[in-house]
């Protein structure tokens, strides 16, 4: 699973870095960023995914071919 943050979108809300405090953190720009796509586990991932207020939060799913 691929995420990362739409800046263009993220109002800094920071609820992700809440809700999965290993996988978002707040860059200096006050926008969420992906410190560690893996740092948490992928329900509360999905979680700050779901809760994000501006669906800033983007995943892709990885192929499998
Ligand atoms: Fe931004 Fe949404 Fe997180 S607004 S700080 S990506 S919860």
């Amino acid at each position: 699973m691929k995420i990362k943050v739409n800046k263009d979108k993220c109002l800094g809300c920071a609820t992700c870095c809440f809700l999965a405090p290993q996988t978002f953190a707040m860059g200096e720009d006050g926008k969420a960023q992906v410190k560690n796509p893996q740092g948490d586990d992928e329900e509360k991932i999905l979680q700050a995914v779901q809760a994000c207020p501006c669906l800033a939060i983007e995943i892709e799913e990885e192929q499998s071919l």
